[in-house]
């Protein structure tokens, strides 16, 4: 698990088909700065990207942004920059959406993507940490996150900053999930309930953070903070759902929390109900939403 950017360790294999915006010659290839690391970590970003899950919920939070022609906006942790091109779309002609990330390697792939794919000049991304924004104060009209305070150690500096560099009046707009809200349809419950648990202890990000998120954006100083919940439902492959299921038993097992034919039975009774088309599993995503106060 690479924790800086909350990306678990690739395995190709089902989920390496074709992304449509990364392609080869975009890679990372051309960028002598970027690591094998951050390419994988991109491409790993924009498979999730395109799920069917991930488009949803990326779709709410673009629409719960209120964009408007000509603002000038901000996504700490941009990471593929996904995001960023959607949303940078609402900006236009005007305005402009600035993506930072604090991997200096994923910028530049990110830049690479931007520049030979979408062309969108008004849009840029930076190397920035979070907890430092290289911007003044009061400098965008809003500024979001999403997936980064989950992965953060420093989540209420992060937050801080993103609300020094809006003016006020601005949003500011955090999304995570809740990993404890994640539920699958399978006969084993109490392995489920023990593979789901470990999942949410012991690997990778902070678990809890959607649910943290009210607290946080109030202790913040955000003003009418609101919180939008997404159910992302996942049915089949075109979803990110089932490779996240596999993905915390092939750690259980590895951390030895379960056997090898506790985990072989139980992802493959995932994958003889992905086969038979009834998997379902799903998931609640937090958009928090703050105003930033006159100051
Ligand atoms: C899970 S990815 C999310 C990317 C993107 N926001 C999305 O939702 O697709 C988290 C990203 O945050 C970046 N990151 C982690 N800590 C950061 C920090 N302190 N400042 C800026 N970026 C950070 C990582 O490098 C990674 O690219």
């Amino acid at each position: 698990m690479a924790s800086k950017t909350g990306i678990p360790a690739f395995s190709p294999g089902k989920n390496t088909r074709s992304v449509p915006i990364l392609t080869e010659s975009s890679s990372g290839q051309e960028h002598p700065e970027c690591t094998d690391e951050a390419g994988r970590v991109v491409r790993f970003l924009e498979e999730q990207a395109h799920k069917r899950d991930q488009r949803h919920v990326n779709l709410q939070l673009v629409r719960a942004l209120k964009l408007q022609h000509g603002q000038r906006w901000l996504e700490v942790g941009s990471g593929s920059g996904a995001l960023c091109r959607m949303a940078a779309l609402c900006l236009l002609p005007d305005g402009r959406l600035v993506g930072v990330d604090i991997d200096c390697g994923i910028v530049a792939i990110s830049r690479g993507l931007l520049n030979t794919v979408t062309r969108l000049n008004c849009l840029d991304v930076l190397p920035a940490d979070g907890q430092e924004l290289p911007f003044s104060t009061g400098s965008f009209d809003g500024a979001f996150a999403a997936r980064l305070l989950l992965n953060s150690d420093h989540p209420d500096e992060v937050l801080q900053e993103m609300v020094r560099v809006v003016r006020p009046e601005g949003r500011v707009l955090a999304m995570d999930w809740d990993f404890e809200t994640f539920v699958v349809d399978h006969s084993q419950k109490e392995l489920t309930r023990r593979i789901l648990l470990w999942r949410a202890d012991n690997y990778g990000s902070n678990s809890w953070s959607g649910r943290q998120l009210f607290a946080r954006f109030r202790s913040a100083g955000l003003e009418r903070v609101r919180l939008k919940t997404v159910v992302t439902a996942g049915y089949s492959e075109e979803d990110a759902l089932p490779d996240a299921l596999r993905r915390a038993a092939a750690a259980a097992l590895t951390a030895g929390a379960l056997s090898k034919d506790e985990h072989d039975g139980w992802v493959g009774e995932i994958q003889r109900r992905l086969a038979a088309k009834t998997f379902f599993a799903s998931i609640i995503y937090y958009i928090a939403c703050g105003i930033v106060p006159a100051r």
